[in-house]
Parts: C-alpha cells; structure tokens; sequence
C-alpha cells in the first residue's frame, strides 16, 4: 500500500507538516506514507495552463494516479481551506479530462492541526465537497483534529503529547486498512 501525503501548509515550522511526518511511524509494515512537497506547485493559471503545463503539477499527478490513496494534512485559515492547499488540488483536477485517472475513487483521509481550541474541523469540513466533486472515497471511519498544537509539539517538531499520538496511530492504521479495502482502477499494483 502506497499512500502520497501532503501538507497544506508551506511554512518552514508548519504543525501539520509536523503532523504527516508523524504519521509515518504509524504506517504498517507493508506500506509506505511517501510525503509530497507542494513548494514547487505555482498558482493556478489557466493561461500558463494553457501555455506549459508545469512539470511539478504533472509529476505529483503521475504520483497520486499510481498510489492508493491520498492523506491531506490541512491547516485552516478564516475557517476553511487555506488557499494553498486548496490550489494544490486544483491544479491536480487539471485538465478536465485527466482528472478521473487522479482523483476518481482514489481513498482519501484528511486530518488537521491548529493553535486554537477547534482543530481544524472547519477546514476539514470544508474539504468534503472538494473531495465529492472529484468523485473520491473519503475516509469517514476515523477524525484526526488535533487543536492547541502550539502544545503537541516539541521545537523537533515532533508529537510530544501521548494521547494525540495514540489517536494518530489509530488514524493511519484505520486509513491504511480502508485504502487496503478499496479497488482502484489506474493505481499501481504492490
Ligand atoms: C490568514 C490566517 C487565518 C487563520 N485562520 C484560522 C482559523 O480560522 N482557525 C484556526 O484554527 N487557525 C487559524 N489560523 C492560525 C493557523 O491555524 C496557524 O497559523 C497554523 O500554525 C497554520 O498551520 P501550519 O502550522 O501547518 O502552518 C489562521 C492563520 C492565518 C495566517
């Protein structure tokens, strides 16, 4: 199983690329979390589409059209997606015609983290029509929204609260074993 991963954020210290890195040690033993950087992915242009199709747009395609699934880990700005991450998977649904073989029944689990007190759930909320008009299969068996991150981490960035690393295994495994149970035409077979 071979899950692509990428975090919404581009910040040097970001929480919820802290949180994907996290997840990796939870992968079980027969997958793989491979993380996407998004720092090359330029703002969506019809007119440079038009032009040149970036290169880094069509590599990280190629890369979720082979994999098993997709892991999202969002921040949340103005109670929604912020529009970095939201212009990531706006390109991917580009072209038109190209957007089944990524997207179409293609597993997909978002989790997210944020100082404040609410986590993230609006954002990831926000994602879920996002992910229907794309015709994904989002994962609804488990919720991974980690408020008050400012206290999860540690200057490592690592997860320093038990608890939440409890419920991050909980959640990659959960995501793993659903991706494991979806058929998908286009992903690589392994
Ligand atoms: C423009 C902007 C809007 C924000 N809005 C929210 C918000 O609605 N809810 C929230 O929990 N945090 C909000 N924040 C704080 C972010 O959660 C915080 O900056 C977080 O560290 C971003 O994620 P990152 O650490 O992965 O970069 C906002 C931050 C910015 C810059």
């Amino acid at each position: 199983m071979r899950i692509v991963g990428f975090s919404g954020s581009l910040r040097t210290g970001s929480y919820n690329t802290a949180l994907l890195r996290a997840a990796q040690q939870f992968v079980p033993p027969s997958g793989v979390l491979e993380i996407a950087s998004i720092a090359e992915i330029p703002l969506y242009n019809f007119d440079v589409e038009n032009a040149a199709f970036p290169q880094a747009v069509s590599k990280l395609k190629d890369r979720i059209a082979a994999a098993d699934g997709l892991l999202i880990s969002t921040p949340e700005y103005n109670n929604s997606i912020p529009g970095v991450a939201k212009n990531v998977v706006d390109w991917l649904s580009r072209p038109p015609d190209d957007a089944d073989r990524v997207f179409r029944g293609l597993p997909v689990a978002v989790m997210g983290t944020s100082p404040s007190r609410f986590g993230t759930v609006l954002s990831q909320n926000a994602w879920l029509s996002v992910l229907r008009t794309l015709e994904t299969r989002p994962y609804f068996e488990g919720r991974l929204v980690i408020p008050n991150a400012g206290k999860v981490f540690d200057e490592h960035g690592a997860v320093a609260d038990a608890k939440v690393l409890a419920l991050l295994a909980t959640f990659v495994a959960g995501f793993f074993e659903f991706a494991r149970g979806q058929t998908r035409q286009g992903a690589a077979p392994g």
